[in-house]
């Protein structure tokens, strides 16, 4: 089987699934500044220290994320086990630095893999590549390391081999400590911390060694587009904080797997400050832009220092659950149509099904050009009711070019504060 076939099998349930949660969280939820707070505010290991002592999640409760990521109608979920500040939520014989020995004192992430899988949500664990704790990491001139141009660090003479070999100890023991993983999301590479860097050919190697169906991004270093790519170019894109606009392909042309990953308000890891929140609308918008061009929607949430999903996050994604219990057939297991997208939203396809998302309602009806197939039914996924796809009495003089037009009537009402209905177009074939 050609790497491609291979990459498309592995991740058939993965791209009908559509929708995960992200949970981004650690010890830096305590100074809620974002999880870059270490790099950003060039906090040291000394001063860091005391979140580490302090962390004491008496919140966490992973069986009630599972249940908010379940009503929200994801499908996966990934969580930082070990973000770039190095600290680990799951007990590794590798370290101390980890949530067993803080006063939560226990394993969270055999807490939070047990919960989802209980739930059906597939379980993904995302692992920092880069470790800003380790001794053997690169700190003096390392781009991202808040310990960079200290010259108390000059000359450290870290021994990076160690890191690595720790660092695949840790991913050994991820894949093998919690029965089978679903999705293994590494963060990330840049300059010449890549790639062989990692010994990611060897990584991938053990990973699909341990689980031959595990799903991994693309953030090792290889390219996923490429026609022949390396075994660590991942099996998917992952773009973060924007939707690419034609979706992803390979150099050929072929549409290929990829998710994108979007914060709720403006940081990954909690932060009390930002109340700029999305709203739900604007994650439907998000999510069907992204079914329409074949690709998935990460969304993140990022848990305070007492384990909780922050409260606004919360909201939303019950809203948006409220709009998938009745509107997710246009989401799961669906992909880009070959039509053009429309002026008045987005479209998303399953086999000969076709589904309208209305993002902008006209008036009576909308339009629909160029459809390939004679219109069978047309009907309202909200609430089961059929809509007319007679030509409106003097569409006739109204033609575009030589195109063909379907005309479908436009619900007439909205709800859940205005969000998209969608109609589902059953074709002839
Ligand atoms: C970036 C950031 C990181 C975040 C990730 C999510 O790579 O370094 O903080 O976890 O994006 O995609």
């Amino acid at each position: 089987m050609s790497i491609q076939s291979e990459r498309e099998q592995r991740t058939k349930a993965y791209c009908n699934a559509r929708f995960g949660m992200f949970i981004h969280w650690g010890l830096y939820a305590i100074p809620a500044r974002g999880e870059w707070v270490r790099s950003y505010e060039r906090i040291s290991n000394e001063e860091y220290q005391q979140y580490f002592d302090e962390f004491n999640p008496t919140n966490y409760d992973p069986k009630k994320w599972a249940r908010i990521a379940k009503e929200a109608g994801m499908k996966y979920a990934v969580l930082t086990t070990k973000h770039h500040d190095g600290f680990c939520l799951f007990d590794s014989q590798y370290t101390d630095y980890k949530a067993t020995n803080t006063k939560a004192g226990r394993d969270l992430v055999k807490e939070y893999v047990e919960a989802f899988r209980a739930e059906g949500i597939m379980v993904g664990l995302y692992y920092s590549l880069l470790d800003w704790h380790h001794p053997d990491y690169p700190a003096y001139n390392d781009l991202h390391h808040p310990m960079r141009g200290n010259e108390a660090y000059k000359n450290q003479g870290e021994h990076f081999e160690n890191y690595v070999e720790y660092m695949h100890g840790q991913v050994r023991e991820l894949l093998t400590n919690y029965g089978k993983i679903d999705i293994m999301w590494f963060d990330f590479s840049y300059g010449e911390m890549s790639a062989e860097k990692w010994k990611a050919t060897e990584l991938v190697k053990m990973a699909r060694k341990i689980n031959p169906d595990i799903i991994i991004d693309n953030r090792m270093g290889g390219d996923v587009t490429a026609e022949n790519p390396v075994i660590y170019a991942g099996d998917f894109g992952s773009p973060e904080q924007m939707i690419p606009v034609g979706g992803m392909r390979d150099v050929k042309g072929n549409p290929i797997p990829w998710e994108t990953c979007i914060t709720l308000n403006g940081h990954w890891g909690f932060d009390a400050k930002d109340k700029n929140y999305k709203s739900a609308r604007n994650v439907i918008n998000m999510l069907m832009e992204c079914v329409s061009k074949g690709g998935n929607l990460l969304l993140n949430v990022g848990p305070d220092a007492k384990g909780n999903i922050p409260k606004e996050s919360i909201e939303i994604l019950q809203e948006v659950g409220e709009w998938m219990s009745l509107n997710g057939e246009a989401v799961y297991g669906c992909t880009m149509s070959p039509l053009q997208r429309p002026e008045w939203g987005r479209l998303t396809a399953n086999g000969s099904n076709l589904y309208l998302y209305i993002q902008d309602c006209c008036n009576e009806s909308i339009v629909l050009l160029d459809c390939p197939h004679k219109v069978k039914k047309a009907i309202l996924l909200c609430n089961g009711s059929e809509l007319s796809t007679k030509e409106p009495w003097n569409a006739e003089s109204y033609r575009v070019g030589d195109k063909k037009v379907d005309f479908i009537e436009t619900p007439p009402f909205s709800y859940l504060n205005g969000n998209g209905n969608v109609i589902k177009l059953i074709l002839e074939k």
